[in-house]
């Protein structure tokens, strides 16, 4: 596919800022006028945040690992199709929170599906697009959930070891992909880390 826009994903542990840099990242390229577009996951279209909420919903106690990961893969595909591949198209800079790279990182590392079997669902899912850049916020996972949200979704409920194993995942991803994946130390306020935030999107545009 000849896609002339720019793709860049934010990813991370619950609470490590993914969500307060896109949004600073949304705003820093408006101000610049360039074409921009920030999405979620899962989520970003309808039917991908109804599917959002089935995933989430902490009264779905009994969902099991192949219904989750088909849901998270399910949401994407049709996010892909009816937002990220006609913004690509258009020349916009697509900015997301979250994307497959959670789903390695959450199911595969962290409930223990296979990650090669993951990663063929997600060609398959994402047209075999990939991010020009992902930023990965590394912060310590206690930090991290003490900062997320007090009232608990379904994947946030899960215990301090399943963290810290989607934490390892992702910095085994990093050092899987050093071109494509950046990783920031969550060590200072969000202004600064925006700077270096900064860095790496001008660097890629
Ligand atoms: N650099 C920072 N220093 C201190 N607090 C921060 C920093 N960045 C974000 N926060 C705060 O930490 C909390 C979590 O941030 P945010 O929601 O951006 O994380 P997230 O990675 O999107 O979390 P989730 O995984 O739950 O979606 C928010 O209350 C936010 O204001
Ligand atoms: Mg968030």
């Amino acid at each position: 596919m000849d896609l002339k826009g720019k793709f860049i994903t934010f990813e991370g542990s619950e609470g490590s800022g993914k969500s307060t840099q896109a949004a600073l990242a949304l705003e820093y390229l408006k101000q610049r006028n360039s074409p921009v577009m920030l999405v979620r996951e899962p989520g970003g279209v309808k039917i991908s945040e109804r599917i959002r909420g089935l995933l989430l919903d902490v009264k779905n106690t009994g969902m099991g690992d192949e219904c989750e990961t088909l849901l998270y893969m399910a949401a994407r595909a049709q996010m892909v199709k009816e937002a990220l591949v006609p913004a690509l198209g258009a020349g916009k800079i697509v900015l997301c929170d979250r994307f497959l790279d959670s789903t390695i990182a959450y199911q595969g590392f962290g409930n223990g599906v296979d990650v090669k079997f993951i990663k063929e669902l997600g060609s398959f899912a994402t047209k075999s697009i990939k991010p020009d850049l992902t930023i990965l916020f590394d912060i310590e996972t206690q930090k991290g959930l003490a900062r997320a949200n007090a009232r608990k979704d379904r994947i946030e409920q899960r215990p301090l070891d399943y963290h810290n194993r989607v934490r390892q995942g992702y910095l085994t991803l990093a050092r899987e992909h050093p071109q494509r994946i950046k990783v920031i130390t969550v060590d200072a306020d969000k202004e600064q880390i925006f700077k270096q935030v900064k860095t790496l999107i001008d660097a890629v545009l």
